[in-house]
């Protein structure tokens, strides 16, 4: 849990979004996110994001490719088409090898994901000392596996009426299981043995065709992930864009993956957003440290833009499960609700990409080296994160409650880079006509460079209310002294609920130090 501030009605603001039903139905009620398709009854793993979703993700976008692209002289942006050359997704690998193993119940016609299905032996200790396996059970990932499976093996042995000590019981995915384990283990669809499949591979990119042909000579894909766009135009972007070593190319934009079981609301999505970045490394440049000071950056933006520091942790990928090209991924992980899971991969790519392009291809991906008068390829280390994974960490690390005055409060505490709003502006009273020209003035005048909201409606401390919820950090205030006397308004702030008096100019100051 965060740290607790303490509002001024006295009380601590706790963090409750422990459970992902807080942020869903927050997510819901104040126009967020929607499921998509929902008046047809929505379509699984596909999200639309409502008006102020909309302007969330757009400033986790904007402030990424600001500080990626805008604020550093060595990386340059770039926008590739979502559907290429299915060569391309030969070359990569992902034709023969993006893939998840998959299981599927024969009776309920459901798949899951096999690595995400746990099982285990009951196994019981007769009086004598001899233990038997006697029964199996199942369960999905995310469902505290271990304690979830113990629970179930003591159910069943109450149910069969089995005698003798239950061996504490240990969660393995099913694809560790043997062939013969699989027919005993019960689907969690039905809760009886018999109905899985063995494990097999299933490709996670969605096929298409492209022009009036749909047969096999007319197959492409909807990339699966933005990284090809910035290899395959690597020579174009070196041979335009003046770049030299070390230098990169970020890319934002939607990728689609067919994801087997998609789950735990935008965490795991068939179509989502990614932010890449490729940066391209001399072969014989220390790697080890571009990777160290990669991850260090991305650690440093997550907390930049309001993901406290101590929900976040490393994973470092085993030497034995990188692929054989890889150097070295280490995953910044994310404590979510549903458990600590990866928001941002690090990976320390070698120059496979670019030689499998050039290979496929047949064109040089080639750079020139002055010095030594050779040629040669760039080693490549990929920082990629997912917009929606971050939407969600933001939203789990900004929602408290908490009372004021008397009353609970609901409150997104979005950094103010963030905020769909940055600041309501309120006439104290809707039928005072000089309070509503003059608010109106500024709300205008804001709204020329920030977002900014305009509310007129209710009490003071209701409109107050209305903005904590959605995460506006600011509210100005436009009373008779302003008006009358020396045109400053009141501030209130959001999280410390201080208010104080101040004028256009110096709000303009303060709105442009803080926001951007
Ligand atoms: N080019 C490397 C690559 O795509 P990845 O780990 O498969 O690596 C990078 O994806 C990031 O994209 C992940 O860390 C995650 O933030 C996001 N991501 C991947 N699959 C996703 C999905 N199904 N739904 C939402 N975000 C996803």
């Amino acid at each position: 849990m965060s740290e607790k501030p303490v509002s001024s009605g006295g009380a601590p603001a706790t963090s409750a979004a422990e459970s992902m039903e807080t942020i869903v139905s927050l997510a819901k009620r104040r126009g967020i996110i929607f499921p998509s398709s929902e008046i047809y009854g929505g379509l699984n793993g596909f999200f639309d994001y409502g008006p102020l979703g909309a302007e969330i993700k757009r400033n986790i976008r904007n402030a990424w490719w600001q500080d990626m692209v805008h604020r550093r002289d060595d990386i340059v942006g770039l926008e590739t088409s979502i559907i290429m050359h299915p060569k391309v997704w030969e070359a990569s690998g992902h034709v023969e090898g993006f893939t998840d193993p998959m299981v599927d119940c024969k009776v309920s016609k459901q798949r899951f994901r096999a690595d995400q299905l746990f099982f285990s032996p009951v196994v019981v200790t007769a009086e004598d000392g001899t233990t038997s396996t006697v029964a199996y059970v199942s369960a999905l990932e995310g469902d505290d596996t271990a304690g979830e499976l113990q629970k179930k093996a003591e159910e069943l042995k109450r149910k069969k009426a089995i005698r003798g000590t239950l061996v504490p019981v240990m969660a393995k995915d099913i694809t560790e299981a043997a062939p013969e384990e699989i027919p005993l283990i019960p689907s969690p669809a039905t809760g009886e043995p018999g109905s899985l499949t063995p494990p097999r591979a299933f490709n996670l990119m969605f096929s298409t065709h492209v022009g009036a042909l749909a047969d096999a000579s007319s197959v492409a894909y909807l990339r699966p992930e933005t990284a090809q766009g910035m290899f395959v135009d690597f020579k174009s972007v070196v041979d335009t864009g003046r770049v030299k070593l070390p230098f990169g190319i970020a890319q934002v934009g939607k990728s689609f993956r067919n994801e087997i079981t998609p789950r735990n609301f935008i965490f795991r999505s068939r179509e989502f957003e990614q932010m890449e970045m490729e940066y391209f490394i001399h072969p014989d440049a220390d790697w080890f440290a571009c990777h160290e000071s990669w991850l260090q950056w991305c650690q440093d933006w997550l907390v930049s833009i309001g993901i406290p520091r101590e929900q976040l942790s490393l994973h470092e990928h085993p030497k034995e499960k990188l692929a054989f090209y890889s150097r070295r991924t280490v995953d910044i992980m994310f404590k979510y609700p549903f458990g600590v899971q990866e928001l941002w991969g690090i990976a320390a790519r070698s120059d496979y990409d670019l030689k499998q392009h050039a290979k496929h291809s047949g064109k040089p991906m080639e750079m020139f080296d002055e010095a030594t008068k050779q040629k040669f390829v760039p080693h490549v280390i990929e920082p990629a994160v997912g917009v929606d994974r971050i939407l969600l960490a933001v939203l789990v690390s900004a929602y408290y409650e908490d009372v004021v005055e008397g009353e609970k409060r609901t409150v997104l505490r979005l950094h103010p880079r963030i905020a769909p709003y940055k600041v309501g502006v309120f006439p104290l009273l809707k039928n005072k006509p000089q309070l509503v020209e003059r608010a109106q003035a500024l709300y205008k005048r804001l709204k020329r460079r920030w977002n900014v909201f305009y509310d007129e409606a209710g009490a003071i401390g209701r409109r107050y209310r209305r903005q904590d919820e959605i995460g506006t950090p600011w509210c100005v205030t436009i009373d008779f002294d302003t008006v009358e006397k020396d045109g400053t308004f009141t501030i209130r702030d959001r999280d410390t609920l201080q208010q104080k008096r101040i004028s256009e100019a110096e709000l303009i100051a303060f709105l442009d130090e803080k926001v951007d």
